[in-house]
Formats: structure tokens, sequence, C-alpha cells
């Protein structure tokens, strides 16, 4: 059985940060001295910064300096996802290994945020955190019930199916369910509880951002997160018609995801 006081707890300097970074009055000197107060933080973002992506003449060593080539929006990526994944103890398993979960999951918030932008959306960055955490139920079952996620990612393999049917397959609370409880144990915003919650519903107005860029990403099996499941070539450029995104508007969200996902590879391969 699932305890809720079993979860994690994200850590408040991570949602300090993030906080401050959305505010429009938000300085480079108050985000880089919240930054300094945790360690971890400080040096993940200089490594980032120091990245061949970036290749800055002379490197960086000071955060105020980092922030000042990365941006915000990059930073508060890097602060959020490394909050919270190392928030959990678990190392995943061999049918369920944690860095390619960790890949899916950052590669639909990405996803999700560029999308989001493009449609002139007025916090892209909560579909960022909504994608990024979509699929937080599977982390729960990893750390609290590991012989459970077994079960259903061997019953997927078996039957050739998400993640999802090997779920109702097996009669077990979706994952999506158990994401909404941890998305309330962290009073996380209603819009990015919506999109945990949703994210399977295609057709479900709220969630329609973070549902699409899971397809994609599953679609092109960018990480893992534990589906067997093949979707019809047409299924995803269709979905994308239905929610009012032109062929073309696709071709420069796809493009524009491609450049930013290759310098993530730090914030990934860092944390
Ligand atoms: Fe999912
Ligand atoms: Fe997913």
């Amino acid at each position: 059985m699932l305890k809720i006081e079993n979860l994690p707890v994200l850590p408040q300097v991570a949602m300090r940060i993030t906080e401050r970074m959305q505010s429009p009055t938000a300085t480079i000197e108050e985000v880089s001295s919240l930054i300094k107060t945790d360690i971890g933080l400080t040096s993940k973002i200089l490594r980032l910064a120091n990245s061949s992506y970036y290749s800055i003449p002379g490197g960086v060593t000071d955060v105020h300096k980092a922030l000042q080539y990365l941006g915000f929006n990059t930073v508060a990526q890097l602060v959020l996802t490394s909050s919270v994944f190392g928030s959990f103890k678990t190392q995943g398993s061999r049918e369920f290994p944690l860095k390619s979960f960790w890949t899916h999951s950052f590669a639909v918030g990405l996803f999700s945020e560029i999308t989001a932008r493009s449609l002139q959306h007025k916090n892209p960055s909560d579909s960022f955190v909504g994608g990024l955490m979509h699929d937080m139920g599977k982390l729960i079952l990893m750390e609290l019930m590991p012989d459970q996620l077994s079960k259903i990612v061997k019953t997927a393999q078996e039957n050739h199916s998400s993640f999802i049917d090997a779920e109702k397959t097996l009669q077990l609370t979706n994952h999506a369910e158990l994401g909404v409880e941890l998305a309330k144990h962290w009073h996380l915003p209603a819009n990015v509880t919506s999109s945990i919650e949703f994210h399977h519903q295609l057709d479900h107005p709220e969630a329609s951002i973070v549902a699409w860029a899971n397809l994609w990403v599953n679609t092109q099996k960018i990480g893992h997160s534990g589906n067997s499941g093949e979707y019809p070539e047409d299924l995803e450029p269709g979905f994308a018609t239905k929610i009012g995104i032109s062929a073309a508007q696709r071709g420069k969200i796809i493009e524009h995801f491609n450049k930013e996902f290759e310098k993530a590879g730090a914030i990934l391969s860092g944390s």
C-alpha cells in the first residue's frame, strides 16, 4: 500500500529558486545568492556552464557569471530537474534504468515548454514542470513498490503494450493517479497537477501539450519509461493537428527541441 508520508520531500531551496526565477522582478544577484546556499546545485551549475556546449573563454568559476551565460530559464530547468530526481533514493533497476527514465522525463518537459512558447502561452515554464513530472507515479513505484514496477514493465514487454495498458491488464492503480498524490504532497500548482493527471487522455484540454510531447518523445524513443508498445506512424502528427498545431509549426518545434536537447546533455549527465 502506498503511504503518502513515505514520499520524498522536494527541497525548499529548489522551490524558492524556481519561484523567484519565474518572477519578473528576480535579479541575477538574488538568484545566485540563493543557489550558493546549496553546494550540490552550485557545482552542477558550474559544470554545465563549463561544458563544451557553451565553451566560455577562460571557463566560469562563479555562479553569478554562470547565470549570465546560461540564462535564467536553463538554470531553472537544471535546478528543478536535479532536485526532483535527487529527492528520490532509488537508482532504478535493470528493466527500468533511472537514467533512461530521466532522459524521457526531461525530454517531455523540454518539448512541452517549447510547444507552450510556440503557442504563446503565458507561463511556458509550467509546461516544463508538468512535462518533467508527468510520469512521476513511476518513480513512486520504483521507490516504494519496486516489485510492482518490475511486474508492469515485464507485462508490457510480453504483450508489446504501453506501460499504462500493462497497468490496466494487471488491474493496478495507474501511474497518473499516483503522480497526482505526489503533486498534492509537493503543493504543485493546479495546472501542473492536471498535466500529470490527464497526460494519457489525448483529448483532455488541460493536458494536451504534455500529452502530445509524451507521444512525440515515445514515438522517437528518446529515453525509456517502461513502454513496449508501438505507435501507428500517423498517430502523433494527427494529434498535433487536432490540438491546433500546423505542420510548419510542428516542424519548427521539433527543430528547436533538437537544438536545445543537445545542450541539455550536460544537465542530464551532471546530476
Ligand atoms: Fe505516463
Ligand atoms: Fe511518459
